[in-house]
């Protein structure tokens, strides 16, 4: 009876945010209960009503749609008793009233709000076997302000760093605008609570540059247009360059009349196309890209440039801070990569303009397996910041590896950075709760491409899918994201699904237990970043080393002996740090370089931890390998090959990674396995 009727209210726009919700509920219900219910549609504030329409009416007039966020909303079920039972009916039913009908009422603080209601319903729904609980009463709103992705999507078609094969958006140099995998990639997206997105991949090449000339907006303006159907902003990379390889000019020099006046043009064209437009996303001076440095101007003046073209129309800059020395030499031991962010970026507190947004990645380095967070987030308290994670898994596995990264973000947002004072976390940082922030928030770079499965690795998709919900919810917990995602994939309470959830959980610590320890980063073949290769970048410019010799290894970033990156933390965390007795195991060698004998806060030695680890992370592949083969069975023979094909290239690549690193580090100590273990000499 609940889903029989439904009442539905907002703009009416057939493209709007919510036409989309009601088409998401209809067809989800379709879907997930063959139920197709009789349907009434008016203009108006935005709500949807299940059930009885008395009962939902009454329940609707008490709640304040006011009192909502935006993109939030509020979630009643009920039960109420509409109509008094016929005497017959109160007679068969022992005199009780026969007529308790169930309601439920879906109310946006938005046209996008009811969207995301609709979202949580059926995801509700899905969850539980029994149909969604009869009563409950719940309000929800994104923490905050910005939940983006990024897309690294170039216009030839191939993805930078992608794992899952080429591009959904565009290939030949053409923009796939009536491709139906991106309106289904927006419902993605919208469905765990996104709300931005950039389409074209930070390294803006010559074909990518022309996104913003008239010739093109036409096609950018179609997908904003898919994205903006669901709560979705579209923002574009643009090259710093642009004012002289499109707008013919002499210079981008960002003080430069003539570059102002263009992208104060360019601004207005694109508005002119796409009213909604978000903004811009910047990667300047950064691994070879053009910015204000060649002006000698700095990342402010650069910014700003942009920011005021876009400001009359409400847009955003999104300035990256992954700017450091590319061109390093590792003779020089002063120069610190892991330094750069805080030492170009800091000192300019509070030059940017309102509407710029800088955006640091979570740790200092580049997406490792393990760092520490960047002393970069929250330490400059009149600038916006927004954090970026990476989904695609780079030097996590490449989508061949499992490596549920909810746990990694999740501690990410859990630090506390103590920059103001105790609490001062992460994601309070992130939603502008520590410092006023204009705009802040999370983004995270894309992991899916057109492979049939989206993500290359089915388990995967829990990652694209855990992103989304920790940005719109950063309390929730990696085990009930993982739940969550492995039931809605496997099943509700299917062993598969216990399985996965478990697998899941495992998996980042395993990966991490069998590749570069204690959060030393790298050991990656050079440019690939899958396989091992210890040295791989140990000689090279990226400013990227361990410093493994005969007697210890690890990065010795103390202010008392090293480079000084400790320094830039608060005082409470420079000192856990800097100290080596309190520093944190799994961070160690990030931060000191100490003998193979030293031992680690777990009672091993050094080199002792590196040996078992390895050892553990690739027995634990297999363990997995064991485990999956007795459900072949319960998961449909496409998925369970497809897994099972994954799981031994892992383990494959365990086994590599376990001996190539304990050969390496054998040959370098001369100590021995404790175990007695098989280390190849
Ligand atoms: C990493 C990655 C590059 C990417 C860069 C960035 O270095 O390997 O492919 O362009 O990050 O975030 O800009």
């Amino acid at each position: 009876p609940l889903l029989s009727r439904l009442s539905a209210r907002f703009d009416l726009r057939p493209e709007g945010p919510g036409a989309t919700a009601l088409r998401e509920l209809t067809g989800g219900l379709a879907a997930l209960a063959g139920i197709e219910p009789a349907l009434t549609i008016k203009a108006g504030a935005p709500a949807i009503a299940l059930g009885s329409p008395e009962a939902a009416q009454a329940a609707l007039a008490q709640m304040d749609a006011q009192a909502l966020a935006p993109e939030g909303f509020r979630l009643r079920f009920g039960t109420a008793n509409s109509r008094k039972a016929s005497p017959a009916e109160a007679e068969s039913s022992g005199g009780a009233d026969a007529a308790a009908e169930p309601y439920a009422v879906l109310l946006g603080g938005s046209d996008v709000g009811l969207l995301h209601a609709v979202f949580a319903f059926l995801r509700l729904f899905q969850l539980s076997e029994a149909g969604p609980p009869a009563e409950l009463d719940r309000t929800e709103a994104p923490r905050s302000a910005l939940r983006m992705i990024d897309q690294w999507d170039n216009m030839d078609g191939s993805v930078e760093r992608g794992y899952s094969g080429g591009s959904i958006f565009y290939r030949n140099g053409r923009v796939l605008s009536d491709s139906p995998r991106i309106a289904d990639y927006a419902r993605l997206l919208a469905s765990v609570g996104l709300n931005a997105i950039c389409v074209n991949n930070v390294n803006v090449h010559r074909e990518e540059t022309k996104l913003i000339a008239a010739d093109r907006l036409p096609d950018v303006a179609r997908l904003a247009q898919i994205f903006g159907g669901f709560g979705i902003r579209l923002f574009l990379s643009v090259n710093y360059a642009a004012p002289i390889e499109l707008g013919g000019l002499h210079t981008a020099d960002p003080l430069d009349e003539d570059v102002k006046a263009w992208w104060r043009r360019t601004a207005e064209e694109i508005y002119a196309a796409i009213p909604d437009f978000g903004g811009f996303v910047v990667k300047a001076d950064s691994e070879n890209r053009p910015g204000p440095f060649s002006y000698g101007r700095d990342h402010a003046d650069g910014a700003n440039l942009l920011a005021d073209a876009l400001a009359p129309f409400g847009g955003l800059v999104l300035w990256r801070c992954f700017v450091y020395d590319c061109h390093q030499d590792w003779r020089d031991r002063s120069t610190d990569r892991a330094r750069a962010a805080y030492d170009h970026f800091r000192p300019l507190d509070g030059r940017f303009r309102a509407n710029v947004v800088l955006q640091i990645k979570n740790g200092p380095m580049d997406f490792q397996t393990r760092e520490p967070v960047s002393p970069l987030f929250g330490a400059m308290p009149r600038t916006n910041q927004m954090m970026e994670f990476q989904i695609a898994q780079e030097y996590t596995g490449q989508q061949r590896d499992v490596c549920f990264l909810v746990p990694q973000w999740k501690q990410a947002l859990d630090f506390d950075t103590r920059l103001a004072g105790p609490g001062s976390t992460v994601s309070r940082i992130a939603a502008g709760e520590v410092h006023r922030f204009a705009y802040s928030g999370v983004v995270a770079v894309s992991n899916i491409g057109d492979d049939d499965n989206w993500t290359g690795h089915h388990l995967a998709q829990a990652n694209l899918y855990g992103f989304g919900r920790l940005a719109w919810n950063p309390e929730a917990s990696a085990e009930e994201i993982a739940a969550e995602w492995s039931a809605l994939t496997f099943g509700t309470g299917s062993a598969a699904a216990t399985f996965v959830r478990r697998l899941l959980l495992q998996s980042w610590p395993v990966y991490e237990s069998y590749t570069a320890p204690l959060a030393v980063g790298w050991m990656v073949q050079p440019h690939y970043h899958y396989a091992v290769d210890v040295d791989g970048y140990e000689y090279s410019k990226w400013g990227t080393y361990h410093f493994a010799d005969r007697n210890g290894v690890g990065v010795d970033r103390t202010l008392a002996t090293g480079t000084g990156y400790t320094g830039q933390y608060a005082p409470e965390n420079r000192d856990r740090y800097e100290s080596l007795a309190d520093c944190p195991d799994e961070l160690l060698l990030f931060f000191h370089h100490v003998p193979y004998t030293h031992r680690l806060q777990s009672g091993k030695t050094v080199i002792q931890h590196i040996y078992d680890s390895r050892f553990e992370g690739a027995a634990a592949v297999e363990a997995w390998i064991e485990e999956w083969r007795g459900l072949e069975n319960e998961v449909d023979a496409e998925r369970f090959a497809h897994i099972s094909d994954r799981l031994q290239g892992q383990a494959e690549n365990a086994r590599q990674w376990r001996d190539v690193v304990n050969t390496y580090f054998y040959r370098k100590s001369g100590i021995a396995d404790e175990q007695g273990r098989l280390i190849y000499d």
